[in-house]
């Protein structure tokens, strides 16, 4: 019998030039291709803002909540976790300040009937120095936010100076966003949208929470929302987790679930929907506990969580908020950025919220949130550190970390292109692809599925009987799939009941025992 080693149909070597960098076109192209993220309401054109996550989507997702729950909540002594309903009463909206404040700058143009957000759009006066010395302001561009705003608005200065045959030195343009603009510049700024000025209004606030109403009656009295962030819920239920949970300052609760704002430019992607996933944490302490202590610790518990499902070091930054621009209550608030194809953006806010929101629903409900202090025998509101992410914004960083088109060689020395998503174990929507190496001999297909079997007991396995193995190996490389393991002729002939191990990221192969296969998943998928 003429055995076929499953190591003569992988190509082997990773080329080891540095990677290109991740195109978005081709991410979505994946997400859909694979089956991970779809258009909400596709077949009816889609719906602006809101997604589906396909089957792998879905478990992959569910895998980050899940890492998540087990690391902040089930693993930790000081968090609890809890559920709370996603319309809560109006007035938890208007205690909070969302009613009267939880607002982005809208701007309309009126000919296009196109509606951006105003710190969004960039604009800049140019600026032409004429063979007098004067310096004037001839005209304006602008030029929605990117990666390199400024560099559009220079570009879209220069045009301008042609077009008009202007002479003169053009001035570097100076970027400000359109909530910086003086009221007379508003009409001298030209619309994205129609290239001419005239169109824009001026900023104003446009309040993203959506409305629904509760009950029959569909007058102002059952106005209700959907919540905006699911923080809320925790400092509303503060007291009944005090009262019942045997919780001791510092202590944090936590929730998991969907939020909904009605943002005006819903983009990149996943990146900024209007139907979104937040997993948010409030950590009360003391009033005269050493905040900004507490505050670092949880912004490098963050970075290393986020590290600890493969992303990165080198797409990680931080962003101190400046102390002029923080809300009136806020102590200080670090976002952890992350490096996306579309630019360096918010991944996780970590703010020092103080003692507001639970002081906020004290006076509004007139019922106290306050502990007791045993040392000084003192009623006090604790304060807050808010660690408050988007599981949808982790989905995108780690398709966007683990992405790669890179070429291989094989041992006959061809070259192919092979896409492969270098997923965390941890949160890999499959995490052994178990194939036999031929579809049509029975002994290989019946160790198989009982390999497959046993392992789908506590993972999420996929069984291949289709195809050459190569193509099987690349399939799985595509959708992050960590291992390959092959039964094959060795397995069933030779002692030891072997496999072998196909390794995602290096693409070497050994064998292994189906014990090791155990072990080697216990200890990196946790
Ligand atoms: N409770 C505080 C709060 O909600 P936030 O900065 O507005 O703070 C927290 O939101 C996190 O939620 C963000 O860092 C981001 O990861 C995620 N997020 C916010 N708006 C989002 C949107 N429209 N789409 C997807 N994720 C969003």
């Amino acid at each position: 019998m003429r055995h076929v080693s499953p190591a003569m149909s992988d190509a082997t070597t990773p080329a080891t030039a540095a990677p290109a960098p991740v195109s978005m076109d081709n991410l979505v192209a994946l997400a859909k291709r694979r089956g991970f993220i779809f258009q909400s309401s596709e077949i009816y054109g889609g719906f602006n803002g809101f997604f589906d996550y396909g089957p792998l989507g879905a478990e992959l997702k569910k895998n980050i909540r899940d890492c998540w729950w087990a690391d902040m909540v089930q693993r930790r002594d000081d968090v609890v976790g809890i559920e709370t309903s996603i319309i809560m009463h109006p007035k938890v909206w208007e205690a909070s300040g969302h009613v009267a404040g939880f607002s982005d700058p809208l701007v309309d143009c009126k000919v296009s009937k196109q509606r951006y957000r105003a710190d969004q759009l960039f604009f800049s006066p140019v600026v032409i120095t004429g063979a007098d010395g004067v310096a004037q302001t001839v005209g304006y561009v602008s030029a929605l936010e990117s990666e390199n705003t400024a560099g559009e608005l220079q570009t879209a200065a220069e045009s301008f100076k042609r077009k008009k045959a202007i002479q003169g030195t053009l001035s570097p343009v100076v970027a400000k966003d359109l909530t910086e603009a003086r009221e007379e510049e508003i009409a001298l700024i030209p619309s994205p949208a129609t290239g001419e000025p005239g169109s824009l209004t001026a900023p104003r606030a446009f309040n993203m929470m959506f409305q629904t109403n509760v009950g029959a009656m569909t007058d102002g009295s059952s106005v209700a929302y959907l919540r905006p962030e699911t923080a809320q819920g925790m400092f509303v239920d503060f007291k009944n987790v005090v009262d019942t949970g045997r919780v001791k300052l510092p202590f944090g609760i936590a929730q998991i679930g969907k939020s909904f704002r009605n943002e005006i430019t819903p983009r990149n992607f996943i990146f900024r929907s209007r139907e979104f996933e937040q997993m948010e944490m409030e950590y009360f302490i003391h009033e005269d506990a050493d905040w900004s202590k507490v505050h670092e610790e949880w912004i490098a518990w963050c970075e290393a969580w986020l590290k600890s499902i493969g992303l990165p070091d080198s797409h990680l930054s931080r962003y101190a908020h400046p102390k002029q621009k923080l809300a009136f209550y806020s102590r200080g608030t670090v976002d952890i950025m992350f490096k996306y194809p579309f630019g360096v953006q918010e991944l996780w806010g970590i703010a020092a919220r103080g003692s507001y929101d639970l002081t906020q629903h004290a006076n509004a409900s007139g019922k106290p949130q306050e502990v007791f202090d045993e040392a000084t025998k003192k009623k006090f509101v604790p304060h807050v550190i808010e660690p408050a992410v988007g599981v949808d914004r982790i989905f995108l960083a780690v398709l966007c970390a683990g992405y790669a088109e890179e070429a291989v060689t094989d041992e006959k020395g061809n070259t192919e292109t092979r896409t492969v998503l270098r997923l965390s174990p941890r949160i890999a929507p499959v995490k052994v692809a178990v194939l036999p190496l031929l579809k049509n001999k029975e002994v290989l297909v019946a160790r198989a599925q009982a390999l497959y079997k046993k392992l789908q007991r506590r993972y999420a396995v996929f069984y291949d009987e289709t195809a050459a193995i190569g193509r099987r190996y690349r399939r799985q490389d595509e959708i992050g799939t960590p291992w390959c393991v092959t039964i094959d002729f060795d397995t069933i002939e030779k002692p030891g009941d072997t496999f072998t191990l196909r390794d995602r990221d290096t693409m070497q192969q050994r064998r292994v025992t189906e014990a090791e296969l155990f072990a080697l998943l216990e200890e990196q998928v946790y």
